[in-house]
């Protein structure tokens, strides 16, 4: 019976190990997109509507809002009141702070702001730029460079999109020359695209893919793929929001088959009609590796290693009490 409780302490630290590397693999930095369908006053005014919202921007270290109505801030303010009162309810645990777009589109009674919420804890925000080519976008990007503390990447740059419908094509092909202006201006090509793109169904088919360079360029990465549902209405199927990077150094930063629609109404069990009452869209997100454990990169070598050094133990530990026990 000695080697059985010889190696049992063995086995604990390797499944504390195993168990470790599992959690930090797990968790990561999330980034996510909302196309709130209007947000303004009014829908604030909404102590259930801002409830189920707090619920899901409390999971996501950045969260871009677009399609937001809230000139004087209001609206944003109820929301981050929200985020931040600390009741059991919430991922608590944080403070979030907001930098917002002005209002961006055609017609004064359809202006338009981009709004990243991020936590203070984890993320903080070097940089913004708001593009500006009038003929380009109807809501032109504005572009935040964001610095995260623990993220495997440090400094990275998003470009939010809120697409005009009628031409989602060539909104969403010239996130290419923002591409080039921005990662010129701050040095910096690790680029992440996000937003309502419109990129599905009437408006993006699959021919007119063609004309898009972050289609056509193989450098762009397309996280949020064609066949992905992110409307709420079981009558539509189509995959307008998407997530884009550029470059292998900010995909390999990135944890694989972490990108995906957060369904709500399923996680949280909430009914068609609360989930309505938000917006028509769910959000997307997809997760960034942390830097702090390193393990996540490389959990096989790691855990091969361990196993390596448990083994060598073990033989050992064999050979000294056959010794013995001869
Ligand atoms: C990140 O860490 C540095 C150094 O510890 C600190 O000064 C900075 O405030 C932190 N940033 C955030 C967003 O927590
Ligand atoms: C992709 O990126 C590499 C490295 O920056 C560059 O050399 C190459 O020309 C790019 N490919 C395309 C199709 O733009």
């Amino acid at each position: 019976m000695w080697w059985r409780s010889s190696r049992l302490p063995l086995l604990l630290l390797f499944s504390f190990l195993t168990l470790s590397v599992g959690r930090a693999a797990g968790s990561g930095f999330r980034i996510c997109s909302y196309n709130l369908q209007n947000f303004n006053l009014k829908k604030a005014a909404s102590y259930r509507l801002i409830h189920t919202l707090t619920r899901v921007v409390s999971r996501c270290d950045i969260c871009l809002l677009q399609d937001v109505i809230d000139s004087d801030g209001k609206a944003i303010q109820t929301l981050l009141s929200s985020l931040n009162r600390g009741t059991d309810r919430y991922d608590d645990d944080y403070s979030y702070r907001s930098v917002s777009s002005k209002g961006l589109g055609k017609s004064p009674d359809d202006m338009q702001q981009y709004v990243f919420l991020y936590r203070t804890q984890t993320v903080s925000v070097m940089d913004q730029y708001q593009y500006k080519s009038k003929q380009s976008f109807v809501r032109e990007p504005f572009v935040v460079q964001f610095q995260g503390n623990s993220t495997a990447i440090k400094k990275f740059i998003l470009v939010p999109l809120h697409t005009d419908p009628a031409q989602a094509i060539q909104e969403i092909d010239r996130l290419y020359d923002v591409f080039e202006e921005v990662s010129k201006k701050w040095n910096n090509k690790n680029v992440m695209f996000l937003g309502d793109f419109h990129a599905s169904c009437a408006y993006v088919t699959r021919t007119d893919k063609k004309k898009i360079r972050l289609f056509t360029n193989s450098n762009f990465s397309w996280l949020i793929g064609d066949k992905v549902d992110t409307t709420v209405n079981d009558e539509t199927n189509c995959a307008y929001d998407r997530i884009v990077v550029y470059g292998k150094p900010f995909l390999k930063a990135i944890m694989p088959f972490s990108a995906k629609v957060y369904n709500f109404a399923k996680e949280l069990k909430l009914s068609k009609t609360k989930v309505l009452e938000v917006s028509d869209h769910f959000p997307v997100e997809v997760r960034l590796k942390s830097s702090a454990l390193l393990l996540q990169a490389t959990p096989l070598p790691i855990l091969l290693a361990v196993s390596a050094v448990v083994q060598s133990f073990l033989s050992a530990l064999f050979a000294r009490r056959s010794d013995k026990y001869q």
